[in-house]
């Protein structure tokens, strides 16, 4: 007989896995739903990243064992995109660490800081898997509200004293998922700042970095001692439109990027070397490839928002990210909302309250699906007759 751990009392479905359930259940009932629950992009990654990837799979070198940190070739890839992107340089040996996507070093990163007594603080609305490593520690979770009203920043001054005081580590994300606001250098100081004094690990989670509609982002790095306290995760599945390739990484901190790579050794060998090869293309190539990628998810973030605010809908705009996150048009549970969209308009779209409790009244609608289904999903939405609810 099987007995599971107690770990596993811990965990809820993944969001964005019983979503992707629920698609396929629609799908297998005969229904044709748009589905604009999960962010994963319908772009193609470029052509040129492809060739080069069947290029490298040919190669039989790379058909052994990669390095679990990464290899050197990319190590050095990012080391240079960093170095022209914001002008910080990350040394290859210890400040960069090769992810088998940035979800798996989110998941660890916890693992070689936190202790049983300490508190992780985590936002709310959040990015579910901030908390899984956590929870496998057996740490405490603490939710740092993010309010529209304050641009979706956390307050910092409203963190309980007694719970910075056990605070370790912070996980923030910008642009964010879910909510589409984006940090500016000043929150960056303010924060930075607060970190430093309280000694607070800052984990800063940048899928979404070059996502962006108006200001280019910012690095937490281009601000001084950032390094003695901060590790940021980056991302190629957004960035490049290689979700499915599985591959990220993490810069920052020496000593947290060293003990990641240790505890990944432990656990994983890292990515195919064909894949690292191909995204040290992607990011020396970026220039050619990014900006059509983001003009895209702009184009469409802005048809969306004024399609939902032509309707009733209260939506502000994204600063960046895939997502718009929209206040429900009638008063009532995110998950009755997305259940009436589904029901009557054929659209899957993520409840706020999947995303923490603050998230309650909002549903998130991804961007990452072909133009005509974004047109038509936004004609249904527009035709749903709310006092049916
Ligand atoms: C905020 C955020 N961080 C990290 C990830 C994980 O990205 P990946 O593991 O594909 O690099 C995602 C994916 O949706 C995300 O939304």
């Amino acid at each position: 007989m099987i007995k599971l751990s107690s770990n596993m009392k811990k965990f809820k479905p993944f969001l964005f896995e019983e979503l992707y359930r629920k698609e396929r259940a629609e799908r297998e009932k005969g229904r044709n739903v748009i589905s604009m629950a999960v962010g994963d992009p319908d772009i193609p990654t470029h052509q040129e990243i492809v060739d080069f990837a069947i290029k490298e799979s040919k190669n039989y070198i790379n058909h052994r064992y990669p390095n679990t940190k990464g290899n050197l070739n990319l190590r050095q890839a990012i080391s240079r995109w960093h170095e022209k992107r914001h002008g910080i340089k990350f040394h290859p040996d210890d400040e960069i660490s090769v992810l088998i996507g940035s979800k798996e070093g989110i998941a660890h990163l916890p693992f070689v800081v936190l202790e049983k007594k300490d508190i992780c603080l985590i936002p709310d609305p959040t990015y579910p898997t901030y908390k899984t490593g956590v929870l496998l520690c057996g740490s405490e979770i603490y939710n740092v509200s993010l309010k529209e009203e304050n641009g979706f920043l956390p307050d910092l001054g409203k963190i309980p004293q007694k719970v910075v005081n056990r605070s370790k580590l912070f996980f923030l994300n910008y642009p964010n998922n879910p909510t589409g606001a984006v940090a500016n250098k000043e929150f960056y100081k303010e924060l930075l700042k607060w970190a430093l004094k309280n000694e607070i690990i800052l984990a800063l989670d940048c899928a979404y970095c070059e996502i962006y509609f108006k200001e280019r982002t910012s690095s937490i790095f281009e601000l001084p001692q950032a390094n003695k306290i901060a590790v940021e995760f980056y991302s190629a599945s957004k960035t490049y439109c290689m979700a499915g390739w599985r591959i990220g990484w993490a810069v920052g901190n020496s000593k947290l990027v060293r003990a990641l790579n240790q505890v990944k050794e432990n656990i994983d060998s890292g990515q195919f070397n064909a894949i690292q090869n191909s995204v040290a293309y992607a990011l020396d190539n970026h220039e050619r490839i990014v900006p059509s990628i983001r003009n895209k998810f702009k184009e469409r973030a802005s048809f969306f928002s004024s399609a939902l605010i032509s309707c009733g809908w209260k939506v502000q705009e994204p600063g960046g990210s895939c997502f718009i996150w929209a206040k429900n048009p009638v008063k009532c549970s995110s998950s009755k909302a997305a259940v009436f969209i589904l029901e009557n308009a054929n659209v899957l779209a993520a409840p706020g309250i999947g995303f923490g409790k603050n998230g309650e009244g909002y549903i998130r609608f991804s961007l990452t699906l072909e133009d005509e289904l974004l047109i038509e999903s936004a004609k249904k939405i527009r035709n749903l007759d709310w006092s049916k609810i």
